[in-house]
């Protein structure tokens, strides 16, 4: 046990106190922001006249070599001391001597620890936003193979109307595209540097706040100590954004997983992302998109977690705090793993073309626009809705879709049907009809698609 604290007490701290205490065992993820911090805290005591040059370059340059060795290996990470910044600082002082003791003035772990928390979530937020954008890419890619490729779209898990892959594809991109934004949001609402906040109440010392977060490429300082030491928003925000972030890739796996079912039949997953069974040889089953789906809910659980360990806290800093960390890491890590492991199975995924477009034709998808071929020929639009409905009824009699319905056939239903109501209900006349913006008509998706890659810069 070694700690930065035990001038006031007379006793040891009893050995599971200490070990019930200690965050070491997972905020030792956090050297790389807590060096990183140290340093530019080190160099504005110099520019203040707090630290002699001699003194900085010492702790800079231990930093830097602490930092080195951690990485190289030659500098383990061991539960001796009670979290990172103790070990940052007891191994600092141990290779440079006294100049190592001088690092913590004018600072606080607390201060510390808002610091390293918020560099190191600001730094995620970036990498899965960049995570976002290749999935994106794999998406835009998909969408420009399959202008025409027509699948029933659903209301209800009922067959709608008709729209392609790009479409549909198209609703999952623009998902992304609010998670990417909301992450942005999140970057630009958290960028201010707490450190210099001290334990809560700031400090005596002539510290340059603005320097030490220019260094760090903050917007500025924050503008109140209590606040600075005692705010984990930037925490439950994160949460959310992954939470939501989740819950769009649950929708897509649990797509991906009716899709893959016997009975649809709409994509073959690759077989290096699937897995089979122990006992049933005929099985490939979706575990990706089963697994993602399933791990939806602990994000969600570390969400609620977090908003709830910070409900009753009294300002300014709670140990309860330090329980921000291994939720957080987790949800990190799940979204990473899963977004990068769902879009790789999507990239890779074939979709069944033929079966999409009979499944389309065969679940009276162009009802509507059977009913709108009435209406151009002067049906007013309720007549035309009862006139289609029984057309239906009398398909599913004859086990039919319209288009194979004779003008005979159909015109005992109406005389108002001509020859050209099958083209009129072809599956690429409904879709290539709706050229509404947001529409799945291929000359709309292309003006979109256009968009897309502007977005993307591609
Ligand atoms: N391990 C602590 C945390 O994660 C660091 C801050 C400790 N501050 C304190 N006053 N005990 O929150």
């Amino acid at each position: 046990m070694a700690q930065l604290w035990g001038g006031r007490f007379t006793k040891e701290t009893d050995r599971d106190v200490y070990l019930f205490n200690a965050s070491i065992g997972f905020d030792k993820r956090l050297y790389v922001q807590d060096i990183e911090g140290s340093i530019a805290h080190a160099i504005m005591l110099e520019k203040q006249g707090i630290l002699t040059l001699e003194e900085k370059d010492a702790i800079v340059k231990g930093l830097t070599t602490i930092r080195e060795q951690l990485e190289n290996g030659s500098l383990e990470i061991t539960d001796k001391y009670e979290d990172i910044h103790s070990f940052v600082e007891a191994n600092l002082t141990e290779m440079i001597g006294d100049a190592g003791k001088k690092l913590h003035t004018g600072r606080s772990r607390n201060d510390q620890v808002a610091l390293d928390m918020k560099l190191y979530v600001r730094s995620q937020v970036s990498e899965i936003e960049e995570l976002l954008c290749s999935f994106q890419k794999i998406l835009l890619r998909i969408m420009e193979e399959n202008l025409e490729t027509y699948m029933p779209g659903f209301t209800h898990l009922q067959k709608a109307q008709p729209v392609t892959l790009a479409h549909h594809m198209g609703a999952y991109f623009e998902m992304l595209r609010r998670d990417r934004s909301r992450l942005n949001d999140i970057y630009v609402r958290m960028n201010t540097c707490p450190l210099g906040a001290g334990a809560l109440a700031g400090t005596t010392y002539p510290l340059d706040r603005a320097y030490t977060a220019s260094q760090l490429g903050f917007e500025g300082p924050t503008l109140n100590s209590m606040d600075s030491v005692s705010d984990r928003d930037y925490v439950i925000e994160l949460l959310s954004a992954l939470s939501t972030i989740m819950m769009h890739l649950s929708r897509f796996s649990e797509e991906v997983i009716i899709w893959n079912s016997n009975e649809y039949g709409f994509v073959e997953i690759d077989d290096a992302f699937s897995t089979g069974s122990s006992i049933m040889p005929q099985k490939k089953n979706p575990d990706i998109a089963e697994l993602v789906r399933g791990k939806t809910g602990r994000v969600y659980g570390h969400l609620v977690a977090m908003l709830t360990t910070m409900k009753g806290l009294p300002l300014a800093y709670n140990k309860d705090m330090q329980e921000d960390k291994e939720g957080t890491f987790d949800a990190i890590d799940t979204v990473k793993e899963c977004v990068s492991m769902f879009m790789q199975m999507v990239d890779t995924m074939k979709f069944r073309k033929d079966v999409m477009a009979r499944s389309a034709m065969m679940g009276f998808t162009n009802a509507t626009d059977a009913a709108d071929y009435l209406v151009k020929h002067g049906v007013p639009f309720r007549d035309a809705h009862g006139i289609i409905g029984r057309l239906v009824l009398t398909c599913i009699e004859k086990g039919k879709s319209i288009e194979e319905m004779s003008l005979e056939e159909l015109k005992e239903i109406s005389e108002v049907f001509d020859a050209d109501i099958y083209e009129a209900v072809s599956l690429k006349t409904c879709v290539e009809r709706r050229l509404t913006t947001g529409a799945p008509g291929i000359a709309v998706m292309k003006e979109v698609i256009a968009e897309y890659k502007k977005y993307l810069n591609v």
